[in-house]
Order: structure tokens, then sequence, then C-alpha cells
């Protein structure tokens, strides 16, 4: 049996730049690794592929499921003859939160299966592969501590992690949110508004700010470093318009969260998780077990989860 973590995302800046004839959209985004993962093993089955959800996130995978879909498309590929794999994965990032948990799974399971069946696949195939099964994996294939996306997801220019660890408070209230849907809200904003972006984010000026921050990882920065940009990380994000939208109830969510916390939250991805920075883990769990003990409407404490965004790689050198 083999097994390996399948590490969760946030974004801390998201630009959505502009629309592709193929319906996908253009984004400039600061993608950040977590600590908080699921855990996925595979042994050889006799035929056909398996996969078993267990863990404390409740999971039924449908035809859809990246794990599957990835050790399909390396057998259609590479490995025709290849036998049945049996996985077992153990969730723990909360579904279609914008925490990239499904996309973490695809791109675990497509590392494992390689091995497995002892696919040698060169960089270009396997960005290949990982763009087939979605927008996330191919960030999530790279193994980097964060990086500055850009496309739909495929192109990756990887950073480090700070120099010492972001403690990051997630608040992920109600059922999940579809990205597809997310996406198409954002055009439903859009069209309204065909020459500017004042309905449906502000672009340019977001990218700006993922720049920013990009420019910052690359030359060092330290946890209180990201944290002092979180006042213009809140706005960073030209989903929120969309997801906001689609869910009432979160804007006023974010400003309770606002009030009680004393700090900007932060959307990630296409949401609903919503984010709060601290400059130590141990910050971000103090401020955890505060808000676990007040009342605040539309928001349950299984809803509130901390963890870290670090440097776990030593910086490449020049
Ligand atoms: O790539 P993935 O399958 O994860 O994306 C789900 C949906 O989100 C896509 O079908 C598309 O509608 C939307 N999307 C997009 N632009 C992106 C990423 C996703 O429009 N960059």
């Amino acid at each position: 049996m083999i097994e390996r973590l399948a590490r969760a995302k946030v974004n801390l800046a998201l630009a959505v730049v502009g629309r592709r004839a193929d319906g996908y959209h253009e984004l400039v985004s600061v993608f950040a690794r977590l600590d908080l993962a699921d855990r996925l093993s595979v042994e050889p089955a006799g035929d056909g592929d398996s996969l078993v959800v267990g863990g404390p996130i409740e999971y039924r995978p449908g035809v859809r499921d990246l794990v599957l879909r990835a050790a399909a498309l390396v057998r259609a590929s590479h490995a025709p003859d290849a036998a049945g794999l049996a996985f077992h994965l153990e969730k723990h990032i909360p579904m279609a939160a914008g925490l990239g948990g499904g996309s973490a799974d695809g791109a675990a399971a497509l590392d494992l299966t390689t091995r497995a069946w002892d696919v040698a696949l060169t960089p270009d195939e396997r960005l290949d592969l990982a763009t087939r099964l979605g927008s996330d994996v191919p960030f999530m294939a790279a193994d980097v501590d964060a990086a500055l996306i850009r496309g739909r997801g495929e192109y990756i220019e990887p950073l480090p992690g700070p120099l010492d660890p972001v403690g990051i408070l997630m608040v992920t209230s109600g059922a999940g949110l579809s990205t597809r849907d997310v996406f198409a809200a954002w055009d439903g904003l859009e069209a309204g508004h065909p020459t500017r972006r004042s309905a449906a984010g502000s672009g340019p000026e977001t990218a700006e700010r993922a720049r920013a921050l990009a420019a910052g990882l690359a030359v060092g920065w330290s946890a209180a470093d990201v944290v002092s940009m979180a006042t213009e990380l809140r706005d960073a994000n030209d989903l929120w318009p969309a997801a906001s939208r689609l869910r009432p109830g979160l804007a006023d969510l974010r400003s309770a969260l606002e009030v009680h916390l004393g700090r900007p939250l932060v959307l990630s991805g296409s949401g609903p998780t919503l984010l709060a920075l601290y400059p130590s883990g141990a910050a971000a769990e103090t401020a955890a077990t505060a808000l676990t003990a007040v009342r605040i409407s539309g928001l349950a404490a299984p809803a509130i989860r901390v963890a870290t965004f670090a440097r776990t790689a030593p910086r490449e050198a020049p």
C-alpha cells in the first residue's frame, strides 16, 4: 500500500481578468497550500478501480469523482492493461468550500496511480493530465508551498511560503458552492456592465494586489508581512460579488465575523469559506476558541477550522 497527503489550498487573491472562448475564465491568483489535508492510500485490486471514503467529512463519491477519474485517465493514456486499484480516502477538507479538496485528491491520485503502475510521465504529460482533471489540479500536482497562477490554472509560478507560518482561521458555513455556478453568476454580473468591472469585480486592480503579494512572498515575507496586507486582500477576490449573490447571508456573516474577530475576512476561491489571517497558528487557534463561544447567526461551531500556510520546502537556489 502507498499513501500520501492531499493538502488543501486557499486563494489569498483572485482576479478574474477575462473570459475565454472555451467558457473558462482567465485568472491571476495567489494559491497557498495549507496543512489541512485529506489522506489518500491505494493498493492493487483484482479488477476495476474502487474508492472507499472515511474520516470526519461526509462524502459520497459520484461519477465525477477526481480520484477515480485520475486513475481512468492514466489507464486510458499510458497503462491500458493495468490492473485495478483500491483507493481509500480519509476526508478532512470540506467539499465545494473553495479549499480545493477535490482537486487535491485528484492530484494525489494522479501521483499514486503513476507510482502504483510504474508509469513515468514527462512534466508536460503530467500537466496535461492534471489540466484535464480540473483547473486547480496543476497547482495541486506541482507540490509547491504557493504560486502565482495564471490562465485557467495551468501557468504556475512557484513561490515559497512565508518565513514563519501564517495562521488561518477558516469559516465554512452552510452547504458547498459550485465553482461552475459562481463563475456563471460572475458572467451574469458582467453582462450588465460590459465595459468595466464595477459589478463583478475589478480585475486589473485585483491582479495588481495578487502580484504584490506574490512579489512579497518571493523576497521572503514573514507571516506578519502577509497579515499586514489583509485589508487589501479582503477586496481582492473578484468572485465575491457572485458568491455573495448566490449565497444570501454570506455578506452578513462576513460583517459579523469582522466585528467579532476585529480583522478583515477574505473569501477563498469561489467560496463559501471565509479566511482570517493571523501572524501565527497559535493566534488563530486562540481566536477560533473565542469565536466558538460566541453565537453568530448562520454560524455553527463545526464550521470553524484552523490551519497554517507555511514554508515547507527550502528555497531553490536562484
Ligand atoms: O476546471 P474545473 O472543472 O474545476 O472547473 C469547474 C467549472 O468552473 C468549469 O466548468 C467552469 O465553468 C468554471 N471555471 C471557469 N474558469 C476557471 C476555472 C473554473 O470558468 N478558471
